[in-house]
């Protein structure tokens, strides 16, 4: 039986992984160059706002998601992923120095980190390191954190996901104030975006002049009390990187318990509603994106538990959310949609990118299929 589900889940994320690489080659061909963000009626070029500047790393990311997914097997593509991979990833070297946004470790982690793992080229390395000190530079010393790109006075829970960067840049050098920047912000997003329950804000609001922390508020999810089902996704993988450079265990518990609250409060099938308190009308609106990267967190939070018993129900669960946006909600089946995962949000209330592919979603959900094909 276990054998059984374990061929069936291979095949399926398989045929999800082609399906991928099928679907960002007919982009790359018909748009070459273009970085996409989110679909409108299932396309990915059009005229829509961006809202902020964050998602140039996720298309190249996916491919070099591919190359190792292809190496592995000695794929004939193997080096044409390589090949596009460079090609997409080379012009962001410029962006290692952008003082405007608070993600240069969504930018840099899926593309030079990745590519760095492949050739240890050490100015691939220094490229790693420059964009981790840059975006040191947003730390603020009273309230200690990294403000969001939004205004000084604000922290977001999406930066979780980017401040492995900059632990990347202090292990890398030896620097011990970087390590120091990152351990001080993670610790002001525990203690004032993580509820006790595990539920995450989004944005959390300081005086600046004191330091003072003033309120949780939100951008994109329902309410300022709420639980957007993204940042908590965040959350819950950002906090198990932080973990894994600091191996302070209160960054481990803070990624179990926000991994705890997602699988406690999602459907059976493991894909989440796109505010957990939104009314009952709107969370029939699910977020694809949110599941895809709650999978990819929990697959490699299952790898750093000491408790087999928990490691192995995380894994499990990142399988089960794997198995159903395969099943469920892959866009394999809408001909002329240019996505691989369906269902996905961007951003609700602004109207961007609500029920459509987003390119996140996309590029955590084959970083998900990857890594567990690599232990199926
Ligand atoms: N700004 C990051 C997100 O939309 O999740």
């Amino acid at each position: 039986m276990i054998q059984f589900q374990l061929e069936t889940d291979k095949a399926l994320f398989e045929g999800a992984m082609r399906f991928g690489q099928k679907q960002v080659k007919k982009l790359i061909d018909k748009s070459p160059g273009f970085s996409p963000m989110y679909t409108r009626n299932g396309k990915w070029k059009h005229e829509g706002a961006t809202w902020t500047h964050w998602c140039d790393g996720f298309l190249p990311g996916m491919m070099w998601v591919f190359r190792r997914f292809d190496a592995d097997r000695k794929g004939k593509d193997t080096e044409f992923w390589k090949e596009q991979a460079i090609k997409y990833s080379k012009p962001l070297e410029l962006r290692k120095t952008d003082r405007d946004v608070h993600d240069l470790g969504f930018i840099f982690l899926s593309t030079y980190y990745r590519w760095y793992q492949v050739d240890r080229n050490p100015e691939h390395e220094a490229v790693l390191i420059e964009a981790g000190k840059t975006l040191a530079l947003r730390f603020r010393e009273k309230g200690q954190y990294l403000r969001s790109f939004v205004s000084e006075e604000s922290l977001f829970i999406d930066i979780m996901m980017n401040v492995g960067i900059i632990f990347y840049a202090a292990r890398a050098t030896g620097d011990k104030h970087l390590r120091e920047v990152a351990l001080r912000h993670a610790l002001t997003t525990r203690r004032v975006l993580v509820r006790g329950d595990g539920s995450t804000a989004h944005e959390g609001l300081f005086d600046t002049a004191t330091g003072e922390f003033l309120r949780q508020t939100t951008h994109q999810g329902h309410r300022g009390d709420s639980c957007w089902s993204r940042g908590l996704a965040w959350a819950l993988y950002g906090f198990g990187t932080c973990y894994e450079y600091s191996r302070d265990p209160h960054f481990l518990e803070t990624a179990e318990s926000c991994a705890d609250y997602y699988i406690t409060h999602s459907p059976a099938d493991g894909v989440a509603p796109w505010d957990f308190n939104a009314s009952t009308e709107s969370r029939k609106q699910l977020d694809t994106s949110a599941a895809a990267i709650a999978a990819s967190g929990l697959l490699r939070l299952s790898r750093l538990l000491q408790d087999p018993v928990k490691g192995h129900f995380y894994w499990n669960t990142g399988l089960r959310i794997l198995r159903t946006l395969s099943e469920k909600h892959l866009a394999d089946k809408e001909k002329g949609w240019e996505g691989v995962l369906k269902g996905g949000v961007y951003h609700m209330h602004k109207g961007l990118g609500v029920n459509e592919s987003v390119i996140w979603g996309d590029h955590f959900f084959i970083e998900a299929l990857e890594h567990a094909l690599r232990h199926l």
